[in-house]
């Protein structure tokens, strides 16, 4: 069954934890949502896990549909939400032509980065019956790919817990906190109804965000708020050494791998070739 916002209230309601990873193309969302993922974020980071871009600015809208629609198709109860590539939620009328092509592609709900200036974005897209998930903290299309963190000051602090209740207020269905003390995030978990999940946000919130890259350890760096499950990238090293030098070597293909024809059947093709 297709996880839905009811799920997710019923998740906070019920204090028990929200999964969300980044996802980027269709085996990666197959796999974590056979593992149970909730939610299949996919990600402007695609722009710096996937594409090789510098950083998250690069990344376009046409970017977005194509991985959006791959994470879809992999996705079968998890709930897909997709981030409004830079400069695509600037306005609320430009921003709700952008999300509806993404919902259309098959997103269950797009993803704003911003505080309290993108109310009134949020308030369009939600009236217009879009789910939005707000992005607070740290927000790499508007501070930069240099991740630092926010809400050590009070000034910083009561804006990041006021902007999160106008948010909210504003009608987004959830929120994503990056880069803030625990002990902020915990102040916006407990008074908001929605659910908050964060990324390197600490333990007291509705649920864990991590990169996917990070996670199985495609990512060479391991940062402070990840943690890193498996070593895919020496995995894959080995793998592809291992090829390398069968076939240098010649012990690939074995006999199992290979395909023969009957001695017959190589006779007729030898004579049609006249030989
Ligand atoms: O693009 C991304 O990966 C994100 C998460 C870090 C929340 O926005």
């Amino acid at each position: 069954m297709k996880k839905d916002i009811q799920y997710f209230n019923d998740k906070k309601r019920t204090k028990t934890p929200i999964s969300l990873l980044t996802a980027y193309d269709f085996p990666t969302a197959q796999l974590l949502d056979e593992a149970g993922i909730d939610i299949l974020l996919v990600g402007d980071s695609v722009g710096t896990n996937v594409l090789g871009y510098k950083d998250e600015r690069e990344v376009s809208m046409a970017d977005m549909l194509h991985h959006l629609g791959a994470v879809v198709r992999g996705a079968k109860s998890a709930w897909v939400m997709v981030d409004m590539p830079y400069n695509s939620a600037n306005d609320p009328f430009i921003a709700c032509e952008n999300a509806r092509m993404m919902i259309e592609r098959g997103a269950d709900c797009v993803k704003i980065e911003g505080w309290e200036e993108k109310k009134n974005v949020v308030a369009y897209l939600s009236g217009q019956g879009i789910p939005v998930c707000a992005h607070i903290g740290y927000n790499p299309q508007i501070h930069g790919s240099k991740g630092k963190t926010f809400g050590k000051t009070t000034e910083q602090a009561l804006n990041l817990i006021n902007s999160a209740k106008v948010l909210e207020d504003s009608g987004a269905v959830m929120i994503i906190v990056e880069k803030v003390p625990q002990e902020i995030t915990a102040l916006i978990s407990g008074n908001l109804r929605i659910p908050v999940l964060g990324i390197g946000a600490g333990r007291e919130c509705d649920g864990q965000v991590l990169v996917i890259n990070d996670v199985i350890g495609i990512t060479p760096t391991v940062y402070k708020h990840t943690r890193k499950y498996m070593d895919f990238r020496s995995m894959v090293l080995k793998a592809v050494t291992d090829f390398k030098n069968d076939i240098e070597k010649g012990s690939f293909p074995s006999e199992e791998n290979v395909g023969h024809l009957s001695a017959k059947d190589l006779e007729g093709v030898l004579k049609a070739m006249g030989r």
